[in-house]
Formats: C-alpha cells, structure tokens, sequence
C-alpha cells in the first residue's frame, strides 16, 4: 500500500485507522472520505456517498491512489432498525467500491465481522470455514459482501482481503448502532458513574478486541504475502472472548466499587445470542501472522486511563 482512500473515514474504526495510515504511509497518501465533512478537517479529505455509483471511483482516480479500505457501513442494532437503507449502504457502496477497484486495479479491504455468523454456526471455538447463515440483515450483508469480495477476486483478480471483527472497543470514536457497544459504553459509565447496566445479559459472551490489536490486523493482512494467503475473505480475528460480567470484573479490579446491573435489550440480546461465544483465528495465525496483543486487563487499564484523559481534556 502506497496511496490510500479511506471510505467511512469519520466512524469507529476509520477515525483511528486514518490517523495511523497517516502516520505509516505520509499525510500526503492517505485520502480520508466520508458522507459528511469534519468540523475541523486534517489531511486530505473528500465527501463520498458509497451509495453513489461513482463518488469512489472519480475520488480514487482523482488521487490515483493503489488501494481502498472501505469502511463505510451501517452496524449490527441500526442495520436492524433500518434494513432496506442498510441493504443499500451495506450492499450498494461495497459493490461500487469493488467496481472501482477493479476498474482502477487497485488493492481492496473491506472488513466482515462475527455478525456473518448465526444461530447454526458452531457457537465455540467457531471454525475459519464453516455454516454461515446469519438471521440479521447486518449479518446478510457481511455474508454476501465476503461472497463478493471473493468473487471479485476469483472473477476480475481484484486483490480483495478481509477479516472478521469482533466487538472492537476503543476510547476514541464511539461505535454507535452496534451489539458490542456495551463494552465501549460500560468504561465511560464507570469513570462518570461508577456503575453500568448492561443491556446484554450476563453470561453472553461474545468476541472483542482492543482497536490497536483491529488496526494492525488491518494493516498487517494487507502487507502479507499473497503467495501465504489461502482465503482472503475474510479471516476470524479475536482477543478475547468475554461476557459482560468479565468486564465488570476487569474493571472492579481498577475502580473496586463498580457496579454492574441489567437491562437487558431484548433486540441487542437476539442478535447477540445467534452470534458465536468463542471464534477460531487459527487461518489468521497460520496465514499472515494475526496475534493480538491486548487481553481484557491490559485493555482495561488503558481505556480508563485514555478516557480519563479525555473527560479531563473537554471539561478543562
Ligand atoms: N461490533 C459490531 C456490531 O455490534 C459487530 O460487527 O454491530
């Protein structure tokens, strides 16, 4: 990767990953996109409608960037409450995304996520390939869309590559619309409050995984050697496994008066409950190298550390 355009730039895992693909490649290589301008834009960045058909493909040539990390997605809960404009976004910007990839020969990524799994999959120590029919509409998109990538692939040779996040929590961008959000909100309820109530029931685990640990995987799988590469579309990547009441844990062990309770949501509860508890990344070990380095302590220290930061940085 040389020259990059980022889509979804302003969301959870694109606000970070920009600031690192600037700080990797050079400031003048990254394009960051998104549907709306920042307040206060740093780099380059332009407005992109995914849905349009050709608002990537003009911006990319335009730059004549060599590769498209395309981020630009509706999440897990709000794909649910709007489906067909999740089908549209989901679906109709990944599609023109892949088109202008193929059309400019560029490199492309495109994460899927533990949501392309569902109730039939195996639900522990989940397997790199095995049945995938997922019974959300978030989960129909990650489905077909890792089909699509490896079609691109196998169809047109675009360099397509993917991974499977699980819930990613990070102190920087809040996720919004997710199943996972949970593991993001709790550590900001603590600092301000010193309890949560989690709106998942105790006892669900679900994947998760520090965004440092997200990051590098991205950039790692897309500087792997494509001759190591036996599925590209796309790779289980986890941290940990963990349950709401793992993380009270981890952060009673910080702040030793907090307190969990339960709401539970019976939406976010559904959609939970038909995604796996434990995914396999063997193929992702095995193939380019994945290793995360956070558990739920080390992350656990850092968020309440940064989010500290932060409360103390907007107040002042
Ligand atoms: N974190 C995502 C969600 O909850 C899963 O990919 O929707």
């Amino acid at each position: 990767m040389k020259k990059i355009l980022v889509t979804g730039a302003l969301g959870q895992i694109g606000s970070e990953l920009t600031e690192k693909l600037r700080s990797t490649y050079g400031e003048e290589n990254i394009i960051a996109s998104d549907i709306r301008r920042p307040e206060s834009p740093t780099g380059i960045f332009e407005e992109i409608d995914v849905t349009k058909e050709k608002d990537i493909y003009e911006i990319a040539k335009k730059y004549n960037v060599d590769t498209i990390i395309h981020l630009a997605a509706l999440l897990s809960a709000k794909a649910e409450a709007f489906p067909k404009v999740a089908w549209e976004i989901n679906m109709g910007g990944l599609v023109n995304a892949l088109e202008a990839a193929k059309e400019l020969k560029l490199k492309f990524f495109t994460p899927s996520s533990i949501g392309a799994f569902g109730p039939s999959t195996p639900k522990d120590n989940t397997p790199q390939d095995t049945l995938q029919r997922p019974t959300t509409m978030y989960g129909v998109n990650k489905v077909a869309g890792e089909l699509l990538c490896d079609y691109y692939y196998s169809r047109f040779g675009v360099d397509t590559r993917g991974v499977r996040f699980p819930g990613l929590i990070s102190y920087v961008t809040a996720p919004g619309g997710g199943t996972t959000d949970y593991a993001v909100e709790v550590y900001y309820e603590a600092i301000r409050k010193g309890r949560y109530t989690s709106y998942i029931a105790q006892g669900t685990h679900m994947d998760m995984m520090y965004m440092p640990d997200a990051l590098n995987a991205i950039i790692q799988l897309m500087e792997a050697d494509p001759d190591r590469l036996k599925h590209r579309n796309a790779f289980n990547i986890t941290a940990m496994s963990a349950a709401p009441e793992h993380f009270a844990e981890a952060i009673g062990r910080q702040i030793p008066d907090f307190e969990m309770n339960y709401q539970v949501d019976p939406v976010r509860q559904g959609i939970a409950e038909s995604w796996p508890d434990s995914i396999n990344a063997d193929a992702a070990k095995e193939e380019w190298g994945f290793e995360a380095a956070h558990d739920i302590d080390s992350m656990t220290i850092d968020m309440l550390e940064k989010i500290r930061e932060k409360i103390k940085r907007d107040s002042a």
